[in-house]
């Protein structure tokens, strides 16, 4: 029976993989060991079956003897971890969540709905190393896959719209804190139905300028602002999360001659979904029917909306896609700039699609390929 260990599962990403395995009733046919980074021989989490208590996640010598390594506990734990465990003859295969591995020529990036193809030669050829892709990628490509896939795209500019998840558990709290802060110094404005609105608008500026006002984390305002750099900065004046939308779309598809993918990323005030507005050009003049359908049967969980005001608001938020499978994409009509210009907008949970999912069912494709 193959040995599957687990690290960092009750991180954020690594509690919603836990979540969705027990509800896909994933955890039978191998033996799941649970390890710790702090809290060695506590108990380990309630999975339906009997676990032995957590193990050391730094221990190699006892990390070795998995056949398969998932983890969701970041990359500073990676760096640290695989390369002792490859130097020490470890064969075995390391499905990640982080970012640690991602772009090194022996890992394959993994999104099976999309490049189910490219995983499946990976794992006949010896790869073993099996790593989610960054979740602004992953959710683009879920949405419009299918244009990728029928070789339509000449290019994608993609405007993020990215919730504070992204950026970690810490920052979704310090969001609420920032909205709650932002909520009591302006409650006696509100109390007050003649307060005009330019008024509580002038208390808000104040407030988010204030001394006590919580961005220890995001270090500004997200609350009734938003911030449009994410991640370091890279030399060519992109931020490190726009660069990943070329380097890592090209690298899933594992295209030839890459698609050029650009754009600007922005956090925004959404908790846990990331949305996206795309400027295509396309190869060919297709009419929107066909484009459409070619969107729409890509997977199973993409979601066509029609370019409807009622049904574009009902469904394509975040209020409405949190907690949510289903990757919708609506909006989606030629563009002035001409016939091959196509835009669209999606939505698609950034913890699910955009970070556990894969793993879940990388895991699964891995234990078949070796059953
Ligand atoms: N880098 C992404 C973000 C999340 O900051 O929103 C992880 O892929």
């Amino acid at each position: 029976m193959a040995r599957v260990a687990f690290i960092g599962w009750r991180g954020m990403v690594g509690s919603v993989l836990m979540d969705r395995m027990i509800a896909e009733k994933d955890f039978h046919g191998y033996e799941p060991i649970f390890y710790t980074t702090s809290q060695v021989g506590q108990k380990g989490p309630e999975i339906g079956l009997d676990i032995p208590p957590l193990l050391d996640a730094y221990d190699i010598t006892d990390l070795g003897q998995a056949d398969i390594i998932v983890t969701c506990q970041g990359s500073d734990h990676t760096k640290d971890v695989y390369p002792r465990l490859r130097k020490d003859g470890w064969k075995g295969y390391w499905i990640d969540a982080s970012s640690a591995l991602r772009m090194q020529d022996d890992s394959i990036i993994i999104l099976d709905p999309v490049n189910k193809d490219v995983i499946e030669k990976g794992l006949r050829q010896g790869i073993k190393n099996f790593i989610g892709g960054n979740c602004t990628v992953s959710l683009m490509l879920m949405a419009v896959g299918g244009l990728f896939r029928h070789n339509l795209v000449k290019w994608v500019s993609s405007m993020t719209y990215q919730a504070a998840s992204g950026a970690g558990a810490k920052n979704m709290r310090e969001l609420v804190e920032q909205m709650a802060f932002i909520g009591q110094a302006s409650q006696n404005l509100l109390d007050n139905p003649a307060t005009a609105a330019l008024e509580l608008d002038t208390r808000v500026l104040e407030t988010l300028h204030s001394e006590g006002f919580p961005k220890e984390v995001f270090g500004y305002p997200l609350a009734a602002s938003l911030l449009p750099w994410i991640d370091a900065p890279m030399e060519n004046g992109q931020s490190r999360e726009e660069w990943k939308g070329f380097a890592e779309t090209n690298k899933i598809l594992q295209i030839k001659k890459p698609i050029p993918i650009d754009g600007i990323c922005v956090r925004v005030s959404s908790m846990r979904c990331h949305s996206q507005g795309l400027t295509m050009k396309l190869k060919k003049d297709l009419p929107v029917d066909e484009i459409t359908e070619i969107i729409g049967n890509a997977n199973e969980w993409v979601k066509v909306i029609p370019n409807s005001k009622e049904e574009t608001l009902g469904h394509l938020t975040p209020a409405a896609v949190t907690g949510r499978l289903e990757v919708p994409v609506g909006r989606i009509r030629k563009m002035n700039l001409g016939e091959k210009y196509l835009t669209c907008f999606t939505v698609g949970d950034q913890l699910l699609w955009g970070a556990a999912e894969p793993i879940r069912r990388m895991l699964k494709i891995t234990l078949e390929h070796l059953s």
